[in-house]
């Protein structure tokens, strides 16, 4: 549904976005995850032409931004960082105008207004003027109108930045409602905003595509092994801890001290190895209790911090990306 091969954009100062690549299947959630001045807002400019892309290529649903810009915008419904609402204007009069843009008119227009007003939960507010509207209702008539058109992609920039957590919540309940329907990249700098609503993720740092995967792989990826937590009663420190050394693919066991009269132990498989079920046995097996054993997973947050805190990690795992990209 989306391509983008060898995008580059400068600006006489920066180099925006260096050289990133990238597909987003029909029906996809896609996070585009990166900390602020990364270069998410430019290549959704350029994916909404808004903006000409110094080098390189995007495609929309086949079509080229450059080239076909009519027919991109047909099929793209934008959701900028600020929405590009109009304060003196009452909502059902907004969403109006915004249809006639799309060349909308007539009982078709009002129609799909009502419809749109349902979806994004502003039928209740219809007769308002935008200027009286909290920021989380505003933040709903901006994805109302990103979707008037009724668009094949949503493209959502930092859809839940500046709301309260309850907004947060309600908002990203919504995406997840309009993810049946349309291919969805919406662009955040919080780590659990991708945890929770995207299926893949795409991590640009400083303009360079960092990782594309799912979460779950970029995790298993960057651990290549299996980490367990493991909660032991029964016997001494020290005695479990030479037990959990002695279980079959344990690489390492790092006592996590002891906290009412349980021994607790981080411990590392060698790559490849599931060792959960040789600990549940070797510690039943020794007559003493097992209390945890959990799976200790990194957290998107250490994910990214790892990926983007050496240029070599960066690198290799780019190189990973393409390759899992490439089917
Ligand atoms: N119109 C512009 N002119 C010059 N530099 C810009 C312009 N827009 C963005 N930049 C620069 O490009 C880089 C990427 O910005 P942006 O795409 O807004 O990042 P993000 O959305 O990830 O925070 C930043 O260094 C920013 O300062
Ligand atoms: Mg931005």
């Amino acid at each position: 549904m989306i391509r983008v091969e060898g995008l580059t954009k400068r600006y006489p100062r920066t180099v925006a976005v260096d050289d990133i690549s990238f597909t987003v299947n029909k029906g996809e959630i896609v996070g585009f995850l990166g900390p602020n001045g990364a270069g998410k807002t430019t290549t959704m400019r350029v994916l909404t032409c808004f903006l000409p892309p110094t080098e390189g290529m995007a495609e929309v649903a086949g079509y080229d931004v450059v080239k076909q810009p009519m027919e991109v915008k047909r099929r793209i419904g934008y959701l900028p960082e600020t929405p590009p609402l109009y304060p003196e204007m009452e909502v059902r009069e907004y969403l109006q105008f915004v249809g006639r843009l799309k060349g909308m008119s007539g009982t078709a227009l009002a129609s799909r207004i009502q419809e749109v007003a349902k979806r994004c939960h502003v039928d209740d507010v219809m007769p308002k003027l935008i200027s009286k509207l909290s920021k989380g209702y505003r933040q709903r008539v901006g994805l109302a109108q990103a979707i008037i058109h009724n668009p094949d992609v949503l493209i959502l920039d930092e859809p839940t930045s500046g709301l309260d957590p309850k907004q947060i919540l309600e908002t990203r309940d919504l995406i997840k409602e309009l993810a049946g329907e349309h291919t969805i990249i919406l662009s955040t700098h919080i780590l659990p905003e991708v945890e929770q609503t995207c299926q893949k993720v795409l991590i640009i740092n400083k303009g360079r595509l960092v990782a594309t995967d799912t979460v779950e792989n970029l995790t298993s990826r960057l651990r290549g092994s299996d980490a367990v937590g493991v909660e032991v009663s029964g016997a001494g420190a020290a005695e479990v801890e030479g037990a959990l050394n002695g279980v079959a693919g344990v690489a390492v066991v790092k006592s996590a001290g002891t906290k009412n009269g349980r021994a607790r132990f981080e411990v590392e498989s060698r790559p490849g190895e599931q060792i959960r079920p040789e600990i549940a046995r070797a510690v039943v097996q020794a007559g003493w209790q097992l209390h945890e054993l959990h799976s200790l997973s990194f957290s998107l947050e250490e994910i990214f911090l790892q990926l983007t805190s050496s240029d070599a990690a960066a690198a290799g795992s780019t190189q990973a990306a393409e390759k899992g990209e490439a089917q």
